[in-house]
């Protein structure tokens, strides 16, 4: 790596790609090239984030998506970035997001690439009005064989992958830094953008998450709907260090699953949204292909753990685009013991 001496510039984006890539000797590229269109899609919403309520009107408020939530503009131009900075490409043979209710083909106009996008536009759309930190989440698949023949048209079939089976993921954050949170299967990996050079720079090569941890993160407003595993893990750690846990716990709730993404990555946590039974017509909020495992993946890599609260989320077989699942994720000790009181009868 590089001794950060001013005058040996840090890693870029494009050469960690290209370095990582030296592992698959005859490797196409195409992975690379879709990561950096990814990246640029990224840089563009962090450029329209910053600017805040200067921003130009941009789209009309949206109106409801699919998953029934109030479409904010950034949630739907955000969505169209992501669109036109990636369909022309001849990486991908389809996308899905949030906030389509279908999966996009790839317009006739352009070839049909292998990868599957499936992508988070705007994560924590609801701090986006009050300046709190948001964030874009994607996920990278392999688009089967049939699709790439030509020999169906893209459906939703084609995205219902396990999380194992994601080939890169990652998140930008729009903080105070605009940050590119990344894995393509040899650990977690953060970059930072230098907005005076539009580069992402590589400061964070080898992110991992602290096995213990004191703080946890729940929207504990719903504490009156969780299972009892979930009220008997939170009601241990409120009870501090006189109580079971023999130890004081810190907790925080940002509302952008991002932000406690990052939070956790940088210095460990625990992450819980449950399913609960304040509404159960949906196993938890988080989406599984979108939010939940991408955010898994990372945190997996980067010797952390995610789950359901019951398994782990890399080994779930999605049932539908925007299925939605109960997640718990960060420091091992802490999602390994959540599990066993899932488990205990
Ligand atoms: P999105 O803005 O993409 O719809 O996701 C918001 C999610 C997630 O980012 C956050 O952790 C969670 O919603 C917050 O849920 P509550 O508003 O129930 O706290
Ligand atoms: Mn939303
Ligand atoms: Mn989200
Ligand atoms: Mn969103």
């Amino acid at each position: 790596m590089t001794d950060n001496k001013p005058d040996i510039p840090r890693w870029t984006l494009t050469r960690y790609l290209i370095e990582q890539r030296r592992r698959f000797p005859g490797a196409s590229g195409d992975l690379n090239a879709l990561l950096l269109d990814i990246a640029l899609a990224c840089k563009a919403i962090a450029r329209i984030v910053a600017r805040g309520a200067l921003a130009e009107g941009g789209p009309a408020a949206g109106d409801t998506n699919v998953q029934g939530e109030e479409q904010k503009p950034l949630d739907v131009l955000s969505n169209q970035l992501f669109l036109r900075m990636n369909e022309w490409s001849g990486h991908l043979a389809g996308l899905a997001s949030e906030e389509m209710e279908l999966p996009q083909p790839i317009p006739e106009a352009y070839p049909r690439g292998k990868y599957l996008l499936v992508f988070d536009p705007l994560d924590g759309s609801s701090n986006i009005d009050v300046n709190v930190a948001v964030g874009s989440i994607f996920s990278i698949l392999r688009a089967p064989a049939e699709l790439i023949a030509g020999e169906h048209e893209l459906c939703e079939a084609d995205f219902l992958q396990p999380g194992a089976a994601q080939v890169a993921a990652g998140y930008a954050i729009y903080g105070p830094a605009t940050m590119l949170v990344l894995t393509v299967g040899e650990g977690t990996v953060g970059f930072t953008l230098d907005p005076e050079l539009g580069e992402f720079l590589l400061t964070h090569p080898a992110l991992r998450v602290p096995e213990q941890t004191r703080e946890f993160a729940i929207n504990s407003s719903n504490s009156r709907f969780w299972e009892p595993p979930v009220k008997r893990y939170v009601d241990e750690c409120l009870a501090g260090k006189v109580g079971a846990r023999g130890k004081d716990f810190n907790m925080r709730w940002i509302a952008s699953m991002v932000a406690e993404a990052h939070r956790i990555l940088m210095r460990g946590g625990v992450f819980l949204y449950p399913r609960d039974s304040k509404d159960v017509s949906k196993p938890g909020r988080l989406r599984l292909l979108y939010e939940a495992n991408p955010i898994a993946l990372l945190m997996e890599q980067a010797g952390g753990r995610a789950s359901t609260g019951r398994q782990p989320m890399l080994g779930v077989v999605p049932s539908s685009l925007h299925q939605r699942i109960p997640l718990v994720f960060g420091s091992r000790d802490e999602v390994e013991r959540i599990e066993r009181y899932h488990h205990e009868p």
